[in-house]
């Protein structure tokens, strides 16, 4: 017997028991109501409904679709792992792009869509295909109605053959356990620990004080009473990678006082008669607080209006700032430059964090 006589006879025996009153013969009353609900057409078996052999080949493509997925998590994974961050390569037809960023859209994309895949072609082919009318029901369902829902779920359950197709299963919930873990490799990404690069700067013994302005060293004369200078350690590339980085925590400013005004003692020891050398970065959240009013020794930030006052080792007066400015101990050198004695003692920059 041929598949097409087998076909036609499975479609003779679909079964109707799903389908409403008076539907699923196809027999339309348009000449009494051409409004009327023309049901549902004959239900028409598949190949896998009569044919166990290709029953049998859509499990094995929904198994391979899942095994897929996970193979492209692990795939995921593995690029995560092994493919440096700058990494460019070139990929047609997009040009040059990150090779990690494309390789994890390409792992993580087919990990998906092959899980969708399957589902897709689990259903289309092995899932049972009756369609079912649905009359509407009250807002409360009864008792029978809860009953029949369960009934109908437990039989959803059956002809899904879930329970049978153990290789569907047994890969299903592989590709399900296996994608999470894309997410999880991505926490990753919130080490390493700082460790103490928040608390040491590019200032060491001897540096030199640079004019950020002409990038010369500074000597005792360049700094007059009344005026404000910016400045840096010597060494710092502006063109290098990790100036940024390393200016943020190392930019001074520089101010000179009359040795009678200043009122910390210890402030002036650090200084150079007079010159007092601070971090110009805003122990609120960072902004340079050098608005300097000479007369009254006060350095302003501009963002929250923090103010420090200089003359009394930099000390908070107003604003949301929680620490004074740190201040850095400097000296001259054999040559007449102003050089720094060390690091700074506390953390230079924002104080959001406890300092030990
Ligand atoms: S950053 Fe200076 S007051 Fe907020």
């Amino acid at each position: 017997m041929s598949s097409h006589t087998d076909h036609s006879e499975a479609r003779s025996d679909a079964p109707d028991e799903h389908l409403p009153e008076g539907r699923g013969s196809g027999a339309v009353s348009a000449a009494d109501d051409p409004f009327a609900d023309p049901g549902l057409p004959p239900h028409e078996h598949r190949r896998q409904d009569i044919d166990e052999r290709a029953a049998k080949r859509s499990e094995r493509t929904v198994a391979l679709l899942f095994t897929l997925s996970m193979l492209a998590t692990v795939g995921f994974i593995v690029s995560y792992v092994a493919i440096p961050i700058d990494e460019i390569v070139y990929i047609w037809p997009f040009g040059h792009v990150s090779g990690l960023n494309f390789a994890l859209g390409l792992t993580l994309g087919a990990a998906l869509f092959c899980i969708g895949a399957g589902v897709i072609h689990w259903a289309r082919t092995l899932m049972s295909d009756v369609e079912v009318a649905e009359e509407r029901h009250g807002v409360e369902a009864k008792p029978e109605v809860k009953a029949f829902v369960l009934e109908e779920f437990a039989k959803g359950a059956e002809e899904s053959q879930l329970g049978r197709r153990k290789l569907i299963r047994g890969t299903l919930f592989g590709a399900l356990a296996l994608v999470p873990l894309s997410g999880v490799v991505l926490l990753r990404d919130l080490g390493p620990l700082p460790g103490n690069k928040l608390r040491v700067s590019a200032w060491e013994e001897g540096s030199l004080i640079i004019n950020e302005s002409t990038m010369q060293p500074l000597r005792p004369e360049d700094i007059t009473v009344g005026s404000l200078t910016q400045a840096m350690p010597e060494g710092l590339d502006p063109h290098s990678p990790d100036f940024n980085t390393e200016i943020a925590k190392a930019a001074v400013m520089l101010v000179r006082l009359e040795p009678e005004d200043i009122k910390d003692e210890r402030s002036a020891d650090w200084g150079h008669e007079g010159i007092l050398c601070f971090s110009k970065i805003c122990t609120h959240i960072g902004c340079p607080a050098t608005l300097y009013e000479q007369q009254t020794h006060h350095a302003l930030c501009p963002c929250h209006q923090s103010t420090f006052d200089l003359s009394d080792g930099a000390r908070v007066l107003f604003g949301p700032a929680g620490h004074p400015l740190p201040q850095l101990r400097i000296t001259v050198n054999d040559e007449g430059f102003l050089q720094a004695l060390g690091d700074f003692e506390e953390p230079p920059g924002p104080s959001f964090w406890e300092r030990g």
